[in-house]
């Protein structure tokens, strides 16, 4: 027999309107999908998939149930091979009933987690050297009472923790495949986790994968994850999502935050949907997850620039998946965990109250920027905007936000639908952060010339960030190397980009000069930024009214000799590019 808290955890994770929808043509309709009813052989849309109710009902035949009973009457599968073939679906594995066929490969992992959190548990609640987490948390006013049920740890300095984990009985090669070991180089083992609070981090089943460490008093990172682990992937995963799913499926929404204290004060004030990346931007499969609970997602990031900028790419690979999202924008200097300590829940609910539409809010910051004023702002301003409108995956949030954006804009909505449409031709539309992306252009020796000098030195690095701007960066995972290291987080990235520094930090200039390096990368990139100034005025003829258009072509005359000047290969490359492309 398959365990009944088994079998409703695979109830929950079932994506059922994916499921249904594979053999009924299914149309959203408020809350819930409409489709022609496959039991009775109906042809209006009368069978309905309740997707908050995890249930499906017709309503001329009255069949009825959920995604186990869909596939029994769909399929004619017996109740537990149903059970098992949506588990395996959402990756659940149930054992099989003929006894257990061999256990899990990765239960050793899963054991030493386990065994590891408890003991760091109990090293917060009474370890002697914990004292200076207990007081930080106090400082952060929050009981140790209050935190310890959530299993909240310490992991102390020495060599406490390998000793125990010895006595326990588990294994140095499992505690290094775990992550809770690190290999120096002189080869000894030492633990991974030394002084920081750490915040146990759960997969769906509950089950601790990793943890997220912060580092107490002065130190760096500020936040240690686990590295990546048979079972541990931080682009996969949702902070708090274990707990978090019933109340996003009961508030009919998810509240989106950047970090592990933000969960915990929201949720201790009793906003139990909230989840947070793992100090990485969002990824696909994070939007995705998400997806499974809720159409409708909150963002509440900090409100400095690098939330801003956070709060729109989530937004948009939110927007990929179909899902409504909405911005909670903090009062400057705040962020959750401060502003529900200053106003309470009932201070946050206004806030979440005043959430805009992300598209809206994007509108709202640009225009108070004034770039809907000028001729480039309003350029600007479509740029901006034009991939909110491409990521929307909903076809009615995408006509509206055409029409939104026209109207801001002043522009007719085909010139919008033109360009969209010229967008889609060049490239599918996906995330720079995303870790399943692929590379939309070739890696440029430049790009990583540049970020090889911003690992040099402090002074280099400031000397190319005064130089160049992410836009700079076509190959995306160079970008996403370039955006972590001006934000000092280098250990954010993930997958291809993690993997290109890695590299890169391995390789260094090689010996060559960092002026002459740099140099010639200025050179090139002189020559680049002034072929995008000619486009950019190429496109701002398609917004400027006529008049204006005559000193635009002069503009762009100009410009083109400067830039022949500083690279006079350019156009030579150019044709021959464009020869190698149409095959002759
Ligand atoms: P406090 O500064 O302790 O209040 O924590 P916070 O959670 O408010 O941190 P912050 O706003 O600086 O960052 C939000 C989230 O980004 C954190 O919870 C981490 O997940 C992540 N983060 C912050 N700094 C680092 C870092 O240095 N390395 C990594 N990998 N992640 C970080
Ligand atoms: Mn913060």
């Amino acid at each position: 027999m398959i365990p009944e808290d088994v079998i409703e955890q695979v109830r929950d994770a079932a994506d059922l309107v994916g499921i249904v929808g594979e053999h009924v043509e299914l149309k959203r309709t408020g809350a819930d999908f409409r489709g022609p009813c496959p039991f009775h052989g109906g042809t209006h849309r009368n069978f309905a998939v309740i997707p908050k109710k995890g249930m499906f009902y017709c309503f001329v035949c009255h069949e009825a149930g959920d995604v186990f009973t869909f596939f029994m009457k769909k399929l004619g599968m017996d109740y537990p091979t149903a059970v098992r073939e949506v588990a395996r679906r959402v990756g659940i594995t149930i054992p099989e009933r003929s006894g257990p066929t061999g256990p899990d490969p990765h239960e050793p992992l899963f054991e030493c987690l386990a065994a590891a959190a408890d003991w760091y548990a109990r090293q917060l609640r009474d370890g002697a050297e914990a004292e200076v987490a207990r007081r930080y948390l106090a400082s952060r006013h929050l009981e140790l009472e209050t935190v310890l049920p959530l299993g909240l740890g310490y992991a102390p300095r020495g060599a406490a923790f390998q000793e125990a984990m010895q006595t326990l009985g588990l294994r140095e090669p499992v505690l290094l495949e775990a992550g809770l070991l690190v290999r120096r180089e002189d080869g000894a083992l030492f633990p991974r986790f030394r002084g920081r609070l750490l915040f146990p981090i759960h997969d769906l089943r509950a089950r601790v994968v990793g943890f997220g460490g912060r580092i107490l008093g002065e130190g760096e990172p500020k936040y240690l994850n686990s590295p990546d682990t048979p079972i541990f992937h931080k682009g996969q995963l949702l902070y708090n999502l274990h707990t978090a799913k019933h109340a996003i499926r009961k508030a009919e929404r998810a509240i989106l935050v950047e970090g592990y204290f933000d969960v915990l004060r929201l949720a201790l004030a009793g906003f139990e949907e909230v989840v947070a990346p793992l100090g990485t931007g969002l990824s696909a499969e994070q939007a995705q997850l998400v997806a499974r609970y809720t159409s409708h997602v909150v963002l509440l990031y900090d409100p400095d620039e690098a939330g801003l900028r956070a709060t729109f790419r989530a937004g948009d690979e939110l927007l990929r998946h179909g899902l409504r999202v909405s911005v909670a924008t903090l009062p400057e200097g705040e962020d959750p965990d401060t502003l529900v300590q200053k106003r309470q829940a009932v201070g946050l609910e206004a806030l979440l109250k005043d959430a805009l539409d992300v598209l809206e809010r994007e509108i709202q910051i640009l225009d108070r920027k004034g770039l809907f004023g000028t001729l480039p702002g309003r350029r600007r301003a479509l740029d901006r905007l034009l991939p909110t409108i491409r990521a929307a995956k909903d076809p009615v949030t995408r006509e509206l936000y055409i029409t939104q954006v026209a109207e801001a804009a002043g522009v007719r909505r085909e010139t919008l639908d033109n360009e969209i449409a010229e967008l889609t031709a060049k490239r599918p539309a996906v995330s720079p952060s995303s870790t399943t992306a692929p590379s939309l252009a070739l890696p440029s020796n430049r790009e990583k010339d540049l970020l090889l000098l911003m690992l040099e030195s402090e002074e280099w690095k400031s000397r190319v960030v005064e130089a160049v701007d992410p836009e700079n960066f076509t190959f995306l995972p160079y970008r996403a190397v370039f955006d972590a290291l001006l934000d000092g987080r280098p250990d954010a990235l993930d997958g291809v980009s993690a993997r290109a520094l890695e590299q890169m930090q391995a390789e260094g200039l090689g010996g060559r000069s960092p002026d002459e390096v740099y140099d010639k990368a200025m050179d090139w990139f002189e020559g680049d930024r002034k072929t995008r100034e000619i486009t950019r005025i190429r496109r701002e003829l398609t917004v400027a009214p006529e008049e204006e258009k005559a000193r635009l072509v002069t503009e762009i005359q100009k410009l083109t000799a400067e830039r022949n000047a500083v690279r006079p290969t350019w156009g030579v490359v150019e044709i021959a590019r464009r020869r190698g492309a149409s095959g002759t």
